[in-house]
């Protein structure tokens, strides 16, 4: 389904019954990563997947898109659904950065917060210089020069061996993303603030899902994001990577539909 967003739209996707629950995915991904969640958890939920401004098969405006712009987008997407109040927002990576965005803004939405292989803090010098020369590189070799680089570091070196199908499938996700796109979140990312101080003020229940094997946010970054919030619980997701949800959909969906089952 299409959104339209100023002179361009989003795509959504919206499938099953329950508590709505809003889903953001990373960079540089789409919400078909979330097929394995509207598969296994439509039964008692109503998900909405959405291709974040570049991403998968929204319109590739231009950038910087700070994680503010991001979830403005999926807050316009929400009021359009007439999703107001007491909604699930689960957001991977950038995704989660989207999510605290969304909660500093609107803490009123919020019935509950999934947030899975992200953190809270900001980049460091030296990842704001890699943030611009990922930019050229992708400006002057195209996306799959990223891609490449950063598949192997997706998903857990199991993952790697054992599912071809998927790490393929992941890779068929990552080159479908503009140009615009790529640079527009490296952007956005690079600047983003600091959401550690947010943390404590969190006022919902939230469950942290990580896999143990991450390479791009080690899972340190959840253990400090747990210690922080009040009401929060952490899942750590053996022979996972930064895709727990596609390495091991059973477990991710099994934690999600806990948290649902523990909110009734
Ligand atoms: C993502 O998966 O969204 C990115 O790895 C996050 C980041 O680069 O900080």
């Amino acid at each position: 389904m299409k959104y339209q967003l100023d002179n361009g739209f989003l795509t959504y996707d919206r499938r099953g019954m329950g508590i709505p629950l809003l889903f953001i995915h990373g960079y540089p991904l789409s919400r078909r990563i979330w097929n394995p969640q509207l598969d296994g958890l439509s039964d008692i939920t109503s998900l909405i997947s959405v291709d974040l401004r570049g991403h998968g098969e929204s319109y590739p405006f231009q950038g910087p898109y700070s994680m503010d712009l991001l979830a403005s987008d999926c807050k316009r997407l929400l009021d359009d659904l007439n999703l107001k109040s007491s909604i699930l927002v689960c957001g991977l990576s950038m995704g989660g950065y989207v999510t605290l965005a969304l909660y500093r803004k609107y803490p009123q939405l919020f019935r509950g917060m999934i947030l899975t292989s992200t953190r809270s803090g900001t980049d460091s010098p030296e990842a704001k210089r890699n943030r611009d020369s990922s930019v050229n590189n992708v400006r002057e070799l195209g996306i799959s020069f990223i891609v490449e680089n950063m598949l192997p570091k997706m998903v857990s070196p199991v993952t790697l061996l054992s599912k071809p199908d998927l790490v393929n499938s992941i890779r068929d996700i990552m080159v479908k993303t503009s140009v615009q796109g790529v640079v527009g979140a490296l952007q956005g990312m690079r600047d983003r603030p600091d959401s550690t101080s947010l943390l404590p003020q969190i006022n919902c229940p939230v469950v942290i899902i990580h896999g143990a094997d991450d390479q791009l946010i080690p899972i340190h970054e959840a253990e400090l994001m747990n210690q922080q919030i009040t009401d929060s619980r952490l899942i750590a997701i053996a022979e996972a990577g930064h895709l727990p949800n596609l390495e091991q959909p059973e477990k991710f969906n099994q934690a999600i539909r806990e948290f649902i089952q523990s909110l009734a």
